[in-house]
């Protein structure tokens, strides 16, 4: 422990946590059973009542539910409560056009910024800090998540949002944050910008990054703390689940992000058969929510590949393994699976590349072609890019076990983005 307070949930027994999960979990399936058309219909195709959750082992009766279940009740029908106790609501983008919407109540809002300054705790950030938001604030859960729990733990909280990477090293500089949170693809960005205005990170008050809202490595860790002298930890979530803050990683361990059981039931199941797979198996993960009252959701598939670990830190919860990636995001290049953090680990062991990079896919003929574009690290002269295209290209064969091209790019060469990078470029004909 790094001396900071925990909520008494964390310092739970086993025991204590089981029994608190089986009440919550009762509780939300009668609330979503008896509020939710949508759920009264999905329990009664699938013959199960409320009152045959009598164990916690029986969430597996329950049906799944999927954003396609959010899409078809667009855009307040997954609604447990009267829409006027709904305070807010967040929505994702959704490439499909309809959005994700979801509700929060007061007490929703409270349990969220109680779960996001605990998680701040656990990643080493304290009551007295200058805490830099730099995760997008609107619709997105990110900003507003990050925000309402830097508040709570009693933070100085300056709400930059995404973008104006200037700024944000002037306002990181003048206001002496000592945790930022933002995704880790946008603080290489402000890491670049500080190279451009000359400042050396390391000599900022500046001591954790709060990073999440996408996959990044371990690989990646070792690189943003080195570059910037930061402790770097994980935090994961969702906003059909919450928003930010469902797991969190503890900075006296950084092995993945403990969940916090005592408000979400987690699961992993096989991506295919959605059967469930035992505790440290990869597969699908999938979570109830055990406190929500605006909109509980039951068994929600993620589409996030990880396994589920053994509590380190908080004994009683347990981990999750760094997430592989989204199924939505596995490529299948000639009968071979590729996600884009295999290519980030790979690339990030060459000291002439920046981790700059973006997965193309193509098909040019009747088979898929990936080809890996990434930028080259700044100074590293032209007449040896070729040298390490095809030494990458050779480790991608022997390590991921799939042909891929690569190509370096000049400085500059793969696009920015302020907030989750984008990985993969499908131009692959429909
Ligand atoms: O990204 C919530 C969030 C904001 C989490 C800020 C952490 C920090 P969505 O936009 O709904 O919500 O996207 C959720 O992002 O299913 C994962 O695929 C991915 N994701 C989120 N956190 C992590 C993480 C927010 N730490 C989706 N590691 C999730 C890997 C993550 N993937």
């Amino acid at each position: 422990m790094t001396g900071a307070q925990l909520d008494d949930a964390e310092k739970w027994s086993l025991d204590e946590l089981r029994a608190h999960q089986l009440k919550q979990l009762r509780e939300t399936v009668a609330a979503a059973y008896a509020n939710v058309p949508h759920y009264r219909n999905a329990l009664d195709s699938a013959g199960v009542h409320p009152e045959d959750i009598r164990d916690l082992a029986d969430v597996r009766l329950l049906p799944f539910t999927g954003k396609a279940d959010l899409r078809d009740n667009y855009p307040f029908g997954m609604f447990a409560v009267p829409r006027p106790q709904v305070v807010r609501v967040h929505a994702s983008s959704g490439t499909t056009g309809t959005p994700t919407v979801v509700g929060y109540t007061q007490a929703d809002i409270d349990t969220w910024a109680d779960l996001v300054a605990r998680s701040l705790r656990a990643g080493g950030v304290r009551p007295s800090d200058v805490c830099h938001v730099a995760y997008g604030y609107g619709l997105f859960t990110g900003g507003l998540g990050a925000h309402y729990g830097a508040e709570r733990l009693g933070c100085t909280v300056v709400p930059m949002s995404g973008g104006q990477t200037a700024k944000q090293v002037q306002l990181l500089r003048d206001f002496g944050a000592r945790a930022i949170m933002v995704t880790p693809s946008y603080f290489l960005s402000i890491l670049d910008e500080m190279a451009v205005q000359g400042i050396d990170p390391a000599g900022l008050p500046l001591q954790i990054g709060v990073f999440g809202a996408e996959p990044w490595t371990d690989a990646m860790r070792t690189e943003i703390e080195q570059r910037a002298g930061i402790d770097a930890v994980d935090i994961y979530g969702l906003s059909e689940v919450m928003g930010p803050g469902v797991a969190m990683e503890c900075v006296e361990t950084k092995d993945g992000p403990t969940i916090w059981e005592d408000h979400f039931l987690p699961e992993i199941i096989d991506p295919i058969t959605g059967e469930p797979v035992e505790d440290g198996a990869e597969g699908e993960l999938v979570f109830t929510t055990l406190s929500r009252q605006a909109m509980p959701v039951l068994r929600y598939r993620t589409r996030d590949l990880t396994r589920l670990l053994p509590g380190t830190a908080r004994p009683a919860f347990r981990r999750i393994a760094k997430i592989t990636g989204r199924s939505d995001d596995l490529m299948i290049v000639r009968g071979v699976n590729v996600f884009p953090t295999q290519i980030e680990e790979l690339t990030l062991e060459y000291d002439g590349l920046s981790p700059y990079f973006q997965c193309v896919l193509s098909r040019p003929g009747r088979m898929d072609e990936l080809t890996v574009n990434v930028e080259a690290a700044e100074g590293f002269p032209q007449e040896q890019w070729s040298v390490v295209e095809e030494r990458l290209s050779r480790d991608i064969k022997e390590r991921i076990g799939t042909s891929a091209r690569v190509t370096v790019l000049p400085v500059g060469g793969i696009e920015r983005s302020i907030g989750k990078a984008r990985r993969i470029v499908d131009n692959r004909p429909k």
